[in-house]
């Protein structure tokens, strides 16, 4: 929980504004790498969750790659100091532009979504002259039971290639001759609590490299995307997910091949709870009975809640009143601008501060200036 300093410290800043504990991001990523040592498994943070600089840079000084999703990312990564070799660039909509761009950059693999994508990345890299890394990434038809906006691995999601489409895929790799396949890869979804859900996905993998294997496609690389959920409901008393359990189930699932290379593509699970948007109470008023608490951070700065029905953990730091109930708001123009709906919290009154927890992971990076508003800044406990 934050200490009286830092409530004290929050009180004089203009709000709302997003506040990380440096602190626990490093002993997540402490016991993240742990766990990578354990097993000799390579990860690339998946910069969509957090690119902020102080982020990256502590991301990256723990030996991690980076994985993304547009010719952006790839750019941020490269120009923030991570390894090309360790750089993969994933996305169904790859432009020419940002494709031109990875090659020149020389990133380990573009993740490729298509035989479409294939023949251009083909196309753009001979016209440069170079072979371009990729490995396919498969749709593998698996319900990663999430929220349907965040599932991205069954057959009705556009991500990936789907096993039909294998014998097309292996036809075009081998008459494009700017194309070298160095993996496979897989990412079904994202804020995965359900254990068993990446146990399927082990089993998917060795039937699907075997398929290839039999082709006599030699598999030297298997990334397994990222998706482990986090507990938004106790952020305080579970502020690391198990990685320990995570991991262990594809060191027993997966069968890793002589020489072969075992990826992840972490997001959530390091940033999300070293992150809290911290915002003041502008109103109380009555609504039919119930009392809203209208914020000054809105769906602009933390999204999650309007665009995926999301809950994150809220706490008035500054008042130790009976326990009443609120529907939390913003001040944004929109009904869906709500942060929850009868939240027990201790009686709220303007200029309370108020702690939205969890939220380091798709919270400012998603931020925007909707209703022309400013975006919160930053700041850190280092
Ligand atoms: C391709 C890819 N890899 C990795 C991630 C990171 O996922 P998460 O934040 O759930 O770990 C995402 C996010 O959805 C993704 O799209």
């Amino acid at each position: 929980m934050f200490n009286t300093n830092e409530i004290r410290e929050f009180q004089q800043l203009e709000t709302p504004f997003y506040y990380y504990d440096l602190g626990l991001l490093k002993k997540t990523l402490d016991i993240y790498t742990a766990n990578l040592k354990k097993y000799s498994y390579h990860a690339h943070y998946a910069l969509k969750a957090n690119a902020n600089d102080r982020i990256l840079s502590i991301v990256k000084s723990y030996g991690l790659g980076a994985d993304c999703v547009s010719g952006n990312e790839v750019k941020l990564a490269l120009e923030s100091g991570f390894d090309p070799s360790m750089v993969v660039y994933a996305g169904v909509g790859k432009s020419d532009k940002e494709i031109r761009a990875a090659l020149a950059g020389n990133i380990f693999s573009f993740n490729c979504e298509s035989v479409p994508e294939l023949e251009i990345i083909d196309s753009i890299a001979s016209s440069m002259g170079k072979v371009a890394s990729v490995s396919l990434r498969i749709n593998p038809d698996i319900d990663a039971h999430t929220h349907k906006y965040i599932s991205t691995g069954r057959s009705q999601d556009k991500f990936g290639i789907s096993t039909w489409m294998f014998q097309d895929v292996i036809e075009t790799i081998n008459k494009c001759k700017n194309l070298q396949l160095v993996g496979l890869h897989f990412h079904v979804g994202s804020q995965i609590t359900d254990m068993k859900v990446f146990e399927m996905l082990a089993k998917r993998v060795n039937e699907i490299q075997s398929w290839f294997f039999e082709k006599g496609i030699d598999i030297q690389n298997i990334n397994l995307g990222g998706g482990l959920g986090i507990d938004y409901e106790n952020p305080e008393s579970n502020p690391i997910s198990d990685f320990n359990t995570y991991f262990s189930i594809f060191n027993k699932g997966l069968e890793v091949r002589p020489g072969q290379n075992i990826h992840f593509e972490p997001g959530r699970t390091i940033v999300a709870q070293c992150g809290t948007l911290i915002s003041r109470v502008l109103y109380v008023k009555f609504g039919r009975g119930k009392k809203f608490a209208i914020l000054d951070a809105g769906m602009n700065d933390l999204i999650r809640p309007a665009l995926y029905q999301a809950k994150h953990k809220i706490e008035n730091l500054t008042s130790t009143g009976r326990i009443m109930k609120y529907d939390v708001v913003g001040p944004v123009c929109e009904s869906s601008d709500r942060f929850s709906k009868g939240t027990l919290l201790p009686e709220t009154k303007r200029g309370d501060i108020m702690a939205i927890r969890s939220a380091g992971a798709y919270g400012q990076v998603m931020a925007m200036k909707y209703n022309q508003r400013d975006l919160a800044p930053e700041y850190y406990s280092e």
